[in-house]
């Protein structure tokens, strides 16, 4: 096939897409050629950990936002590769809660099998795209930063994979800039131990304020105090760690709330979330949304509606991780290679539609899973990327639903089963609370 097709970015959505144009090359089809550019040293995008924060040797934004200590969130159950489970991977079952460097490895294990290193660029940073109506192409401008040379290539499709979860969205509070302690956003985080003894504040109510204030409480915090905008986290958190409404004003170091107390605070962590950004992208292949399960212009949540030639992958706000960009990726790679024969442009936004409006009325955690899960499992529906029980994993995220209400600070110490070997994963050697070595070496010893 004469196309070539851009990929942008090597994290898990792009590997994903590397590993779906493999993958129909192993079973004999004639695919295009793919290059995939990448900014970092290395592929794995977020789970790629630098300790470095603000700005590179290269003078790029640091795209790490994930710190030492970090353990996945979500049962490694529901994130499992359909074409390479992790008991293929690792040789035997390893517990459901894997610190990164684990789960690094893991997604990078299936893309060395598939071996497709050598179509990644790596320290390559996409400047700007243009899609050109005449040629029906796009010109890709990159900057090789090892060389420092700018340089432009012309490609038939784009899949945008560049990951949503890098650019701090970062709010004031009138006093902040006279702050006495230390202000940091949560992409900035790196260290728990840094906040050892001391009191501090978290803004934010969501994933990022409940991991980072976790970690700060198992590695010795003081206190924690949490100011939220809308409603508090329903979680029975330990006893240093109180709720309060929203930061009004910072005097010194004396944090202001909307319900009149106050508290004297050493560092404030804004766990604000973050920015849709594309800087290398014109407005008519940008997309423009806050963090949502159901972001408008993606037909299936994976085609341009404005220019179906482009794509993104791994958009939406997630439960679904690395198995969803899996189906994303598939979907793309069969539209581009003309396998999926895309309806017309108004039909696709009146089926993105359907989708918002569902997206709309759902309520509950619960109704967000089912919501995604049914995407995934529309989107494997129209391809070869192997099958799996998708209400099984939407039940899993159950089950770790509940375990999280039963306990925060012990719910990485349950178990699930794998939805694609039936295997269930061992009780880790350690309680998540004393397990404070999180090396891979440490995670996959069977004894403690
Ligand atoms: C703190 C944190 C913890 C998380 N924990 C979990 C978890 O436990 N479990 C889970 O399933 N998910 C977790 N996630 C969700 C995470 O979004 C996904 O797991 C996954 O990393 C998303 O993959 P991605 O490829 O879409 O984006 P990313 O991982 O962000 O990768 C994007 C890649 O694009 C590259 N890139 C960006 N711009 C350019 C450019 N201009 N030129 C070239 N390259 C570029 C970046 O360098 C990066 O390598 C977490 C997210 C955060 C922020
Ligand atoms: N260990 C882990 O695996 C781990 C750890 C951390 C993060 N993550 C992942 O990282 C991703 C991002 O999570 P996130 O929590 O950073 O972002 P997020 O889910 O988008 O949440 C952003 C939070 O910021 C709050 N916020 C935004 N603007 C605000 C303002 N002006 N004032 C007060 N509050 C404001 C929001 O409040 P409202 O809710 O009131 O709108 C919300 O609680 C998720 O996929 C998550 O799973 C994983």
């Amino acid at each position: 096939m004469s196309k070539r097709v851009a990929v942008i970015g090597a994290g898990p959505s792009g590997m994903a897409a590397l590993r779906a144009f493999q993958s129909a090359k192993e079973q004999g089809a004639d695919i295009p050629e793919v290059v995939c550019f990448e900014r970092q040293d290395d592929w794995g995008g977020l789970w790629n950990y630098t300790w470095r924060t603000g700005l590179d040797e290269y003078g790029e934004p640091v795209h790490c936002s994930m710190y030492r200590y970090l353990w996945s969130n979500g049962p490694k159950e529901c994130l499992e590769f359909a074409d390479y489970t992790f008991e293929e991977h690792f040789g035997k079952p390893i517990a459901s809660y894997p610190p990164r460097e684990v789960l690094w490895d893991y997604i990078k294990g299936r893309a060395e099998k598939a071996g497709v290193k050598d179509w990644c660029r790596f320290r390559t940073a996409v400047r700007w795209i243009d899609y050109d109506d005449a040629s029906g192409q796009f010109s890709v401008t990159v900057n090789d930063l090892v060389n420092d040379r700018t340089y432009t290539e012309q490609f038939d499709d784009v899949i945008c994979a560049s990951g949503h979860f890098s650019t701090p969205n970062v709010p004031y509070f009138e006093g902040l800039s006279g702050f006495s302690g230390r202000v940091l956003h949560a992409h900035d985080f790196r260290d728990a131990l840094e906040f050892k003894g001391k009191d501090i504040l978290i803004v934010g109510r969501s994933y990022s304020a409940e991991d980072i204030g976790s970690q700060c409480w198992k590695y010795g915090v003081k206190s924690i105090t949490v100011t939220y905008r809308s409603e508090p986290m329903h979680f029975h958190f330990p006893d240093n760690w109180e709720q309060v409404p929203l930061l009004q004003k910072v005097d010194g170091k004396t944090c202001h709330f909307q319900d009149g107390t106050s508290k004297d605070i050493d560092a404030i962590i804004l766990c604000t979330g973050y920015l849709h950004h594309f800087p290398f992208l014109p407005d008519d292949l940008k997309l423009k949304t806050e963090n949502r399960m159901w972001p408008l212009g993606l037909y299936k949540g994976v085609v341009w509606d404005e220019n179906p030639k482009f794509h993104y992958i791994g958009m939406q706000d997630q439960f679904y991780t690395f198995n969803m960009f899996d189906a994303q990726a598939w979907f793309a790679r069969d539209v581009i290679m003309g396998r999926i024969e895309l309806p017309s442009k108004a039909e696709m936004q009146k089926d993105s539609q359907a989708w918002r409006d569902r997206e709309e009325k759902l309520e509950t955690d619960e109704d967000l899973i089912w919501f995604q899960g049914d995407n995934v499992k529309e989107l494997i529906g129209l391809t070869d990327y192997p099958t799996f029980d998708i209400e099984g994993v939407n039940k899993t995220f159950m089950k770790w639903e509940h375990h999280k209400h039963e306990n925060i600070m012990e719910f990485r110490n349950n178990g699930y089963k794998s939805l694609m070997t039936g295997t269930q994963a061992p009780a880790h050697h350690t309680p998540w609370k004393d397990a404070m070595d999180d090396s891979m070496e440490s995670y996959l010893k069977t004894d403690s």
